[in-house]
Parts: structure tokens; sequence; C-alpha cells
């Protein structure tokens, strides 16, 4: 049990509708646009923090095994942004666990960052407001932000760090919007969101892309708070498409894609073009995401399953944002 010193926090992670890609401020990780994501049931990450006076250095367990080299410092640098504000001097034993599926390339960060960032305050003594719990993960991972509030989320921009936190749009339970997650790989993407994040700028495509960002972002809301499919189908491809032209074109070019994403997009289009409300959208790596309302969930699984590049379908349904574990 979690006493004094020490607190336990679960996240989950979360898939972005309209995108962000670029950082306005690396150092604050002050995204270039507005974004608006959903956190994902089914997958989640634990993290417990015990400050301990007593440890000579941080201790770091991700997934059973210690944590070294820029992964366990990325975690130091982010509990020192705590110590700082609480003023807790001592050095921390943090265990982390992610139940997903191993080796799927599934973005992890977010959920890692969230408990990492609600598990560390709570151990710290801080009792914060949501809104500043988000801003903390954000500066661990931009996405993270994304996974402190319940459900439908928005994270907004700026030039100031108190300016850049998210928020609910709508509760988990707003409406039974399904991700059904078709894994067409298990490699690890070759470029990390980092370092894709300052490539954005070498693409001659970032600022239109950026510029038309608010656009996108009121039209994906309204679909969400309207519950319409067939609008947010069209507005979450039309953002997807636009990050990866981005991607495509920045100085090296990152190609995600392999011919199995391709492929899904087409059948997507094709099933939609049949009466189907499905819609794709993709991360930084190969997997597609494809969108449902629950009512058509099975239809999509089983689409996806007869596709022989595809491994693997996971299901995953609007889930809370971050929280305690007694
Ligand atoms: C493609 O949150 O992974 O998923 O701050 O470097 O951890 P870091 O970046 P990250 O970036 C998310 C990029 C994206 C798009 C999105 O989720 O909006």
């Amino acid at each position: 049990m979690d006493s004094g010193l020490s607190a336990t926090a679960r996240a989950h992670p979360n898939i972005a509708l309209i995108k962000y890609w670029g950082n306005r401020d690396d150092a604050l990780r002050l995204p270039a646009n507005a974004s608006i994501a959903f956190n994902l049931s089914g997958l989640e990450t634990t993290t417990s923090v015990a400050f301990d006076p007593r440890l000579p250095a941080d201790s770091i367990e991700i997934d059973g095994v210690a944590a070294q080299g820029p992964a366990a410092e990325r975690v130091r640098r982010h509990l020192d942004r705590i110590r700082a504000l609480s003023g807790q001097g001592a050095r921390a034993r943090v265990a982390s666990r992610s139940d997903f599926p191993a080796g799927t390339g599934l973005a992890s960060s977010a959920s890692a960052f969230a408990a990492l960032t609600v598990a560390a305050c709570a151990a710290s003594g801080l009792s914060l407001p949501e809104e500043h719990l988000s801003r903390i993960a954000r500066l661990g991972s931009g996405s993270a932000a994304r996974s402190i509030p319940d459900g439908y989320v928005a994270l907004e921009t700026g030039a100031r760090d108190e300016q850049a936190f998210a928020h609910s749009l709508a509760p988990s339970t707003h409406w039974d919007l399904v991700d059904c997650i078709a894994l067409v790989s298990r490699e690890p993407k070759s470029v990390g969101s980092s370092e894709g994040h300052r490539l954005a700028a070498t693409s001659p495509l970032q600022p239109a892309r950026v510029k038309d960002a608010p656009r996108r972002f009121e039209e994906c809301r309204r679909a969400i708070l309207e519950k319409d499919m067939l609008g947010l189908a069209e507005v979450v491809e039309q953002d997807c498409l636009l990050m990866h032209s981005v991607m495509m074109t920045s100085h090296p070019p990152l190609l995600y894609w392999l011919p199995a994403t391709l492929n899904i997009l087409h059948q997507v289009r094709h099933w939609r073009a049949q009466g189907l409300a499905v819609a794709f959208t993709i991360d930084a790596g190969p997997n597609v995401h494809c969108l449902c309302e629950a009512a058509s969930l099975e239809q999509v699984v089983s689409r996806l399953a007869d596709i022989p590049e595809v491994n693997q379908v996971l299901v995953c349904h609007p889930a809370p944002g971050a929280t305690r574990v007694p």
C-alpha cells in the first residue's frame, strides 16, 4: 500500500484525431498546433514512485528491466522537474509496467509520462489541479499531456508553458467510438517522435499544415460533440494525411508507411464507399488505427482480420484519464 513518500498511478495511451507534429519550442515541448485525442481502454501503464532519502541515485525499472541510457535520463529529468516544484530532495525508486502486447510499436510515452507525473507528484506531496498535471506531463512527452484528463481531450497550444495543457472535451462515456488498431509490424520505429518533431520545420508543407489546423480542430470538435461519424472521418483522414505529407517531405524524409499500411487505407475508403462508416488514422509508424462506432465494430474487425498482412487487431474504447491507484 502507498504511504508517505510513495504513490502509484495508472494511465492510458491516446490516439490523436487531430495530430500535432513539430514543436514551437522543443525544450518546453510546446506543440506547433492544438490537437484532439481520446484515451484508449485496454492499454495501460501503471507506475509506482517512492522517494527514499537513503537512495544514492534514482533507480528506474521499466517492464521489469533496469532502465539505462537516454530512456533512464528522460525519466530522471522528469523527476527533477517534480523535485524542483515540491522541494522533495530525495532520489526515487520508480517501477513502471505497460500491459500492451510486446513489440507492437504503439506509442507508450504518453501513458508512461502521464502515470509517472501523477505518481511522482502524489509521492512528493504535491496536490495539483488537472491542468497543471497535464502541463508537467507535457514536459516529459507532448502527447502525455492528453493522457491526464478523461475521455475526449484537447491539447491547447500557446507561446508559454502555462498555455499548453489538455482538457476534456467530453467524457469517455459521451460516444462509444472504437479504435480498431490493425498491427502490420512489430519493428521499433527507426526515427522516434522527438527527432521527428525537430524535422517538421524542414518540410515546406509544415506552415500550410499548421495554418489550417484551427479549422480542422474546430471541425473535429464539432463532429465529436454531435457524434457525426462521416464528418469525423473526413477531417481525421485529411489531418492524418497532412501530417504524413510533412513527414515524407522533411529533410531527411520520414516514410513510416509499409505497403500493408497503404493497402489498409484503400480498403477503409472502399468499405466507407460501400456504406460502412469507418475512418483511418496513423501515428508515427506503419500500424493503422481504424475508427468506427461500436455498432460497426464486429464488421470492421472481421474485415481487418481478413487482410493477410494484418497480424493482430486490438480493440480500444474511450478511457478515463490518469488516476492514482489506492
Ligand atoms: C505522431 O508525444 O510522441 O503521435 O514529446 O517527443 O514524446 P515526444 O512526442 P510524442 O508526439 C506525438 C506525435 C504523434 C501525433 C500526435 O499524437 O498528436
